[in-house]
């Protein structure tokens, strides 16, 4: 299986890494407007193939993309400290209108996977100006925001984050929702899996969790300047779903919504992604706050693209 990655900077060339050490794919195509970075981590990200999985990796122009199975969108500039990711609409949109239409002509029959932020908004763009038949447009949406939320009530309870379900839904930013009525622990409400442990959990732990994974991006910035190991594997992880057709269900961005129909604007609900994309879209149980929550963060994301073409 062929993936093609456009755009070397941080997350293109952690995503390709991640690929790399996970064997998410037989070959791996980088392409990027400086054609040396992108030969540069090609080779760089070659010379890890003999310790991880026997994988091609190359570089080359948008021709160099024909055949792949899933391109992954990661072009674009990213959050400079202190910026929110919806302030990068205007510059980044104006480079999916020049890529998107040459990614398509390339691979026609590819899963575009768009990780660039605003990751919802241009999700809509990539939509609107690829065309593609039903869920072969992709956002990474919250994937990693669901991770991280997961990962972070693992921590708080004492158990393996894999047997934590729960999603955080809506926009991939400040308006996002940890959805905690649709949390699990091993099939167990988290209060009663706590009550059975011995530990204290209540609307002190939750809003803790839901602040940390809210930041988590800003604070990492604030530190290195951007974010890319984390999104990196998440591109890895939705990526394996596709290519092997695992039909995952991870909360990634799109306009569809349960049952089929389609809503002006791409965000994150959970989904079951696999060969042809996503393959549907779940339906999740949400208390009236929950619910209000979610309306609003659509909201911000129709607010914010509304000045899409
Ligand atoms: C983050 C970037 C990918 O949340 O938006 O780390």
């Amino acid at each position: 299986m062929r993936v093609g990655i456009v755009g070397t900077g941080f997350v293109g060339a952690a995503a390709a890494y991640a690929m790399t050490l996970r064997g998410s794919a037989a070959e791996l195509v980088l392409t990027d407007v400086n054609a040396d970075k992108a030969r540069a981590e090609a080779r760089d990200i070659q010379d890890a193939t003999p310790f991880s999985h026997p994988l091609r990796v190359s570089a080359g122009d948008y021709a160099s993309l024909d055949g792949c199975r899933v391109v992954v969108l990661t072009a674009g500039v990213n959050q400079k400290p202190g910026e929110t990711r919806l302030q990068l609409l205007e510059r980044n949109a104006r480079i999916f209108e020049e890529v998107v239409p040459q990614v398509v002509q390339a691979a026609p029959e590819a899963v575009l996977l768009v990780a660039t932020n605003p990751v919802d908004v241009l999700t809509t763009l990539v939509e609107r100006i690829a065309r593609l038949p039903e869920g072969r447009v992709i956002g990474s949406g919250t994937a990693l925001d669901t991770a991280r939320m997961r990962a972070l009530i693992a921590e708080k309870v004492g158990v393996d984050p894999g047997h934590v379900h729960g999603y955080v839904l809506g926009e991939h930013g400040d308006s996002e929702v940890l959805a905690w009525r649709s949390v699990d622990i091993a099939g167990l409400e988290v209060a009663r899996f706590c009550e059975m442990r011995g530990l204290s959990w209540g609307e002190v732990e939750r809003a803790e969790i839901d602040t940390r994974v809210r930041r988590a991006a800003y604070e990492i910035i604030a530190g290195k300047g951007a974010t890319y190991y984390g999104i990196g594997t998440a591109l890895a992880r939705i990526t394996e779903s596709i290519v092997r057709d695992q039909r995952a269900v991870l909360t990634v961005s799109s306009s569809l919504r349960p049952g089929g129909t389609r809503g002006e604007v791409a965000y994150s609900l959970p989904r079951l992604v696999g060969g042809a994309g996503i393959l549907a879209t779940l339906e999740t149980p949400l208390d009236p706050r929950e619910q209000q929550a979610l309306a609003a963060s659509e909201a911000v994301i129709a607010e914010a693209a509304a000045g899409l073409k």
